[in-house]
C-alpha cells in the first residue's frame, strides 16, 4: 500500500524543499512501504551515526552528496562516536588516510548541522525526549535507553534512514511508533540479592541472549538503580540479543503503574538467580586468557559519576608499566573534570582518555599490541573478542583497575 502523505511532505517528495530532502523523502518511502508503514511520523530529535569503521567510503559520499545537495538538518540531530579521537589520533598512531576519512564525515555532519557530540550517549548531551514522543534513534544502546528509560519512541533506525529524518524531521511510522506493539512480551523476574554494577551488565546479557527481539518486563530492578545501572542494562541487553524496548516494573515509566503485559499472558518466563549471574560472568570471559595488558571502560560512554568512581580507584596508584588503561566518555564529561583537576589527575597516574570515540569500531586493537583486555562493560566483552580477535576478562570496576595498576 502507498504511504500517505500530508502536503508538507509531498512537497518535500516533490523537489519543492530543495534535492536534499527530496532524496531523503525517496529513500524513506522505499524503505517504510515494504515494512507496512502507511503515513509518516514527526521525529523531535535523531542519533544518527557518521564513525568511518562502519560507514566507509559508501557512507563517507553519501553524505557528502547530501551536503553537496543542499542538505541541512530540520531537528536536532546527534551521532554516534567516532571511529578515531579527533585530539589525539596522530600521537596515537592511527592511519592517516583512515583517519582523513573520519575527518571528511565529520566535515560532512558539520555542514548538514549535525551537533559535534560524538556520543552513544547522546542523553547526558541534552537529548532528553519526553515520555512518549518520539524520535528516530540509531544505536543499539541509544535506542534501548531513549525506548525505556525515557519512554520516548523508537525502531533501531538504520545509519541511511536516521540522516533522512534528520533532514525531514519525519521517519515512517512502524513498529515501536505504535502503542500495541510497546506491551511486554516475556516476564523475567530477576533474584539475586544485592545488585552490583557489573550484576545490571550481567542480567542485560542473559535477557539478550534468552529472549531475542521480545519486550521484556523485569521483576525484581530496585528503584535505587542508577542511570547508569540502567544504562548497561539495555546497552547488554541489544548487544547480546536485539532488545530495543523493556521494562523494569516500578522503575521505567511504561511500567511505573500500569501493567506492561496489560493482561495479556507471557510467551515466556524466566527467572534469574544469582548462580545464572556467576555462570554467565565466567562465561564472557574468553578461553585462553593471557597476562592483562588493557583496561577499556566507557562502553556506553562512561559517565561523569563513572568516572569520578574510577578516579577514586586509581587515587594513590598508576597504571603499571607495560599496561594501559582507555576511559572512553563525551567532551562533555571530560571538560567538566577537567575543570575539578580530576582528568589531570588521572592523567598524570597513566590513564588515557579517549574522547568522543568508541574502541568497536576503531581498529586500534586486534593488529598485535594488546592480547588480553580486561573491561567492565558487558558489551564491550559481547563485541571485542568476535570483531577484534583478542582475548578478554570480563570483570567489575575495581578489579579492573587492580589488574592494571599499582601503588605509587
Ligand atoms: Fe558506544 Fe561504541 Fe559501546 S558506540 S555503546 S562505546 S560499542
Amino acid at each position: 500500500m502507498a504511504l500517505r502523505l500530508t502536503s508538507y511532505e509531498q512537497e518535500m517528495l516533490d523537489g519543492k524543499h530543495g534535492e536534499a530532502k527530496q532524496l531523503a523523502m525517496k529513500i524513506m518511502i522505499k524503505v517504510g512501504e515494504p515494512l507496512g508503514a502507511e503515513e509518516m511520523t514527526e521525529v523531535v530529535s535523531v542519533q544518527a551515526m557518521a564513525h568511518f569503521g562502519s560507514l566507509h567510503i559508501a557512507g563517507r559520499d553519501y553524505l557528502g552528496k547530501l551536503v553537496c545537495m543542499g542538505g541541512e538538518c530540520c531537528v536536532p540531530c546527534t551521532q554516534d562516536p567516532a571511529s578515531i579521537p579527533f585530539d589525539t589520533w596522530e600521537e596515537m598512531g592511527y592511519d592517516k588516510e583512515y583517519a582523513e576519512n573520519q575527518m571528511k564525515l565529520c566535515e560532512s555532519v558539520m555542514k548538514l548541522g549535525e551537533y559535534h557530540a560524538w556520543s552513544c550517549t547522546p542523553y547526558v548531551q541534552g537529548s532528553i525526549p519526553r515520555l512518549g514522543q518520539n524520535v528516530a534513534w540509531a544505536e543499539s544502546s541509544a535506542v534501548s535507553y531513549a525506548n525505556s528509560v525515557f519512554g520516548a519512541r523508537t525502531n533501531r533506525t538504520p545509519a541511511g534512514l536516521a540522516i533522512c529524518a534528520a533532514l525531514t524531521g519525519r521517519i515512517p511510522k512502524f513498529g515501536l511508533y505504535f502503542n500495541e506493539n510497546r506491551k511486554a512480551q516475556v516476564k523475567v523476574t530477576v533474584e539475586a540479592g544485592e545488585l552490583s554494577d557489573l550484576d545490571y551488565n550481567t542480567i542485560g546479557i542473559v535477557i539478550g541472549k534468552k529472549v531475542g527481539n521480545y519486550i521484556p518486563a523485569i521483576y525484581g530492578i530496585p528503584a535505587s538503580a542508577t542511570n547508569d545501572n540502567l544504562k548497561y542494562l539495555g546497552a547488554c541487553a541489544a548487544s547480546s540479543g536485539s532488545v530495543a524496548l523493556w521494562h523494569a516494573v516500578g522503575v521505567t515509566p511504561e511500567a511505573l503503574y500500569e501493567d506492561p503485559f496489560t493482561g495479556r499472558e507471557p510467551l515466556m518466563e524466566f527467572t534469574i538467580t544469582r548462580e545464572i549471574l556467576t555462570d554467565t560472568e565466567k562465561s564472557m570471559c574468553t578461553k585462553n586468557p593471557g597476562e592483562i595488558d588493557l583496561y577499556v571502560t566507557g562502553c556506553p560512554h562512561s559517565s561523569i559519576a563513572e568516572i569520578t568512581r574510577l578516579s577514586k580507584l586509581v587515587k594513590g596508584r598508576r597504571v603499571k608499566e607495560g599496561k594501559d588503561m582507555w576511559i572512553f566518555t563525551t567532551a562533555e564529561a571530560n571538560n567538566m573534570l577537567k575543570r575539578s583537576g580530576i582528568i589531570q589527575e588521572m592523567e598524570n597516574a597513566g590513564v588515557r582518555m579517549m574522547v568522543q570515540t568508541c574502541l568497536v569500531i576503531s581498529p586500534l586493537v586486534g593488529d598485535g599490541k594488546y592480547k588480553t583486555l580486561i573491561t567492565d562493560s558487558g558489551k564491550n566483552a559481547s563485541y571485542l573478542p568476535s570483531e577484534h580477535g583478542i582475548e578478554l576478562v570480563y570483570a567489575s570496576m575495581e578489579a579492573c583497575v587492580n589488574e592494571v595498576t599499582e601503588v605509587m
